[in-house]
């Protein structure tokens, strides 16, 4: 790991948080968020309708129910649909991993019938047939999807291809809900307010089902799809946890921390990602008027969960790690203690290890805890 700087931070403070005045400091730190960092998500009225596709298939020798469903969002001219893989235990009602994929549902299971994405899709790390959804990446990345153990565990798992909600490109970003009428302004969202949107408006459609435990729903992502996680459970109270997996610059790790990834690196890799404005603090990172604490103090008192891996600096585990310490203490004055941190040695992925401490995590402090 990069020898620590001994730059002094200087966080913006998050001291002084009372349970009186909480929701006007969040509300405070949300608005930095959007007009800084990820841009406003806009309040539209786009009309939102789902449907089940396909047949309800028995999997894992019957203890779990898979389903797909279909999510519409439509502005009145143009639509966007989304397509939900939702594994359930048959034992419900149940609480739900909500997870954006990096390349569409086929890619987490092997299963034959899941419904491969109609748009664009990356052309890296799983086959494609260029920028087309291909047969040859069904259940390419299943090892990294523990459906069974979710469903053992009593979890179910809803996840969607984060393209199907903004293609994750520069010139296709628009092929998703930032293509739908929305109202101008100065502080436009990317890729990363559009996941998150997504993220909320599947566990809104979610909580309306009966086999569903509404009030435990977690939101859940790795790397870029952690960052849209966290933003997500930063503004969306209904998910009672938010966990990020080496979520890093723009997620859980502090911007004024010069190590790994800087703002002016993410913002020239991926301009698409946040509003405009983040770009012009490449370099002057101490002048942003939020770090990414803020943004894991805003889940509180919810559960927050942040997983680091010990070489994947590029995404700066200290800085990772010092982020949740800061949040910990907003949410010890709301009086909760439910933050939760690993680091695990090895790099850039969410794997068994990281699943495994997930969920003990969620079991402790989420599903089984009546009396909390
Ligand atoms: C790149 C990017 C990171 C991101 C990661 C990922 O490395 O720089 O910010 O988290 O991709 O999503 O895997």
């Amino acid at each position: 790991m990069a020898p620590d700087s001994d730059v002094t931070l200087d966080l913006p403070s998050v001291d002084g948080v009372t349970p009186a005045d909480w929701s006007a400091r969040r509300e405070q730190w949300l608005e930095l968020f959007s007009d800084h960092v990820y841009g406003r998500t806009p309040a539209v009225d786009w009309t939102v309708t789902t449907g089940e596709v396909g047949a309800a298939v028995e999997v894992d020798g019957g203890s779990g129910i898979r389903r797909q469903l279909q999510i519409t969002i439509s502005d009145g001219v143009a639509s966007v649909v989304v397509d939900v893989l939702l594994v359930l235990p048959v034992a419900g009602p149940s609480p739900v991993l909500v997870a954006l994929n990096f390349f569409g549902n086929h890619t987490v299971t092997p299963d034959a019938d899941v419904a491969l994405p109609a748009g664009w899709v990356p052309a890296r790390m799983v086959p494609s047939d260029g920028h087309r959804a291909s047969e040859t990446a069904r259940g390419f990345l299943a090892e990294g999807w523990p459906l069974d153990t979710l469903l053992r565990q009593g979890f179910g798992m809803a996840t969607v291809y984060a393209g199907d909600i903004a293609p994750d490109d520069p010139d296709h970003v628009t092929e998703g809900l930032l293509g739908l009428t929305q109202p101008q302004h100065d502080h436009p969202w990317g890729a990363l307010g559009a996941w998150a949107w997504g993220l909320s408006c599947v566990r809104r459609v979610l909580a309306e089902r009966d086999d569903v435990r509404a009030d435990q729903m977690v939101a859940i992502g790795h790397s870029r799809l952690g960052k849209a996680a966290l933003w997500a459970g930063a503004q969306d109270e209904g998910f009672a946890a938010v966990v990020s997996n080496n979520s890093g610059c723009g997620g859980a790790s502090l911007s004024r921390r010069p190590v790994g990834e800087r703002v002016a690196a993410i913002t020239t890799s991926f301009p698409h990602w946040f509003t405009p404005a983040f770009a012009g603090y490449a370099g002057r990172e101490h002048a942003l008027p939020v770090d990414q604490h803020q943004l894991l103090a805003s889940i509180a008192p919810r559960a927050l969960y942040v997983a680091s891996a010990a070489e994947d600096e590029w995404a700066d585990p200290v800085g990772e790690y010092l982020a949740t310490a800061a949040a910990l203490e907003v949410h010890q004055a709301l009086g909760s203690a439910r933050v939760g941190y690993h680091l695990r040695p090895g790099g850039h992925a969410l794997g068994p290890e990281d699943w495994e401490h997930v969920l003990t995590f969620l079991r402790h402090h989420v599903t089984a805890a009546p009396d909390r």
